[in-house]
């Protein structure tokens, strides 16, 4: 689906449930996870690290033992889940179109865009284990979606809507993803981002679609929701 990269580059996309060069990630994933749903979004169901499961306090010696990048695709982030939840309500509409989920952690919300009618979803992410949870995912709630590990930022990617959860965390990334994004929209994509106020993203200009209480940072149970506005970004 991304027009560049290619599958030269090793990452063609991945259709279906995990591939068997995968099984040793996929078994540490469904060895250290629950399938549970993330609370702003019942109706999709994920491999997710909570309070019950080892990984929940593990330290960076731990994860290091493990060989694991820090996990993001265990976690429901606010960003994430206030998206996903905006395109389950109908309030972004993906239907008939294609998709990218970028920094696609978990792929809810690529999940979500098929369950909500989209002819494609493409969940990006340069972390392997979040292409292969993705994919995990996916096959959980019955839809198929693609994968690539590749960096998108500054490419040329076909699609008509990206959505980007929770990735504006740091302040060089925050300003590297917003200046591609905003390319991207130059162009003619549909660019929505969610961002919980982490303090990276620059907001000037853009349009907030709607606001949407979500779960902060390792809030399983919705004890702390955060108000989470989801930014257009325009042509
Ligand atoms: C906080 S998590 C958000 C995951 C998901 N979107 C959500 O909201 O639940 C951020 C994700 O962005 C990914 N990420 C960081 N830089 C990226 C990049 N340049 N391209 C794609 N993904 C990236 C990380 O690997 C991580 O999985």
């Amino acid at each position: 689906m991304a027009s560049s990269p290619t599958p030269s580059e090793g990452d063609a996309p991945v259709r279906g449930d995990v591939a068997p060069g995968d099984a040793p990630q996929a078994a540490l994933i469904r060895e250290y996870t629950v399938i549970a749903a993330p609370f702003l979004v019942p109706e999709v169901r994920l491999h997710l690290v909570t309070p019950e499961c080892s990984l929940w306090k593990a330290t960076d010696a731990d994860l290091d033992r493990l060989q694991l990048p820090a996990p993001y695709w265990a976690f429901g982030w606010a960003g994430g889940q206030a998206l996903a939840r905006a395109v389950l309500d109908g309030t972004i509409d993906v239907r008939g179109k294609r998709v990218v989920d970028f920094g696609a952690g978990s792929g809810l919300i690529a999940i979500a865009a098929m369950l909500r009618g989209a002819t494609q979803a493409l969940a990006a992410d340069i972390d392997p284990y979040a292409a292969i949870a993705s994919r995990m995912n996916a096959a959980l709630n019955d839809v198929t979606i693609e994968v690539t590990v590749v960096d998108l930022v500054g490419r040329v990617v076909a699609a008509d809507v990206i959505l980007a959860g929770d990735v504006t965390y740091d302040g060089p990334l925050a300003r590297a993803v917003r200046a591609w994004l905003a390319e991207r929209a130059a162009h003619g994509t549909e660019v929505y981002v969610g961002d919980p106020g982490r303090g990276f993203f620059d907001t000037s200009g853009l349009t907030e679609v709607v606001t949407i209480d979500s779960p902060s940072d390792v809030d399983v149970d919705g004890q702390y929701l955060i108000p989470t506005p989801i930014y257009a970004m325009h042509r």
